[in-house]
């Protein structure tokens, strides 16, 4: 099963998506996850991507293709992919379409999580990773227990993106409605769309996602 999760920032993908691999077993291709390990890596390329991302601006098709190309063909698959973050405008789209029809793979579905604005922005200012296993928390919602340590790994390290601030957000938000909103219609004229309500309790939205994936 090869499923996209496509909504705004902070719409719940990330969170679903951890579930949906833990309990199908399937591989999930983030590629904001990629691209800030590329960030990291203190490479040209990494610092050109880190201030991109910074802003709340798209990183190139052309990087962002490649790194999908680069572990659709690694991974191999398993029981299938979950896409998070990706694509993010029609030129990608396109490009996943030929790479998993190069594979012989097919798109079952794609899930959009629909959240308000003002709900967004609560969510991503409050949000914190840790560190070590990328488990996601939320200041009001998910707060980091009171021990300090993770819930997942028990790591005592947690961080907070660069682009989690209110700036950012605003233009994270533009350009997820200028550039990946139209994927809503392209998708929905491939017949592969399921809209959702991202509003809710986690495992609210999660039983959403699963009554689509059986819909
Ligand atoms: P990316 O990392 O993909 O970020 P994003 O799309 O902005 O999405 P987020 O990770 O912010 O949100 P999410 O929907 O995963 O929510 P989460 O589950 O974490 O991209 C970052 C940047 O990389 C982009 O801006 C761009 O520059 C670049 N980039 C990435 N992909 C690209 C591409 N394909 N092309 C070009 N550029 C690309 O949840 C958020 C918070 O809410 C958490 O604190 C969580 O605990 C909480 N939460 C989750 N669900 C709920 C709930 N139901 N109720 C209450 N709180 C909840």
């Amino acid at each position: 099963m090869n499923i996209i999760l496509l909504g705004p920032p902070g719409a719940g993908k990330g969170t679903q998506a951890r579930t949906l691999v833990e309990e199908r077993g399937l591989v999930q291709l983030s590629t904001g996850d990629m691209l800030r390990a590329a960030k990291s890596s203190g490479t040209e390329m990494g610092n050109r991507v880190a201030e991109v991302m910074a802003r709340g601006d798209l990183v190139t098709d052309e990087i962002v293709i490649g790194l999908i190309e680069e572990r659709l063909t690694a991974d191999g698959g398993g029981n299938g992919f979950i896409f998070d973050g990706f694509p993010r405008t029609l030129a990608q789209a396109d490009a996943l379409g030929e790479l998993l029809e190069k594979q012989g793979q097919t798109l079952q579905a794609v899930i959009e999580m629909r959240v308000n604005d003002d709900a967004l922005v609560a969510r991503v200012t409050g949000r914190a990773t840790c560190a070590t296993c990328g488990e996601v928390y939320h200041d009001q919602t998910r707060p980091i227990p009171e021990d300090g340590k993770c819930v997942k790994c028990g790591g005592t390290e947690f961080t907070r993106r660069a682009d989690d601030n209110e700036d950012a957000m605003r233009n994270r938000l533009l350009t997820y409605y200028r550039e990946t909103s139209p994927l809503i219609g392209y998708y929905y004229a491939h017949g592969k769309l399921r809209s959702i309500d991202g509003l809710g309790a986690i495992d609210e939205v999660k039983a959403r996602v699963d009554g689509a994936l059986s819909a």
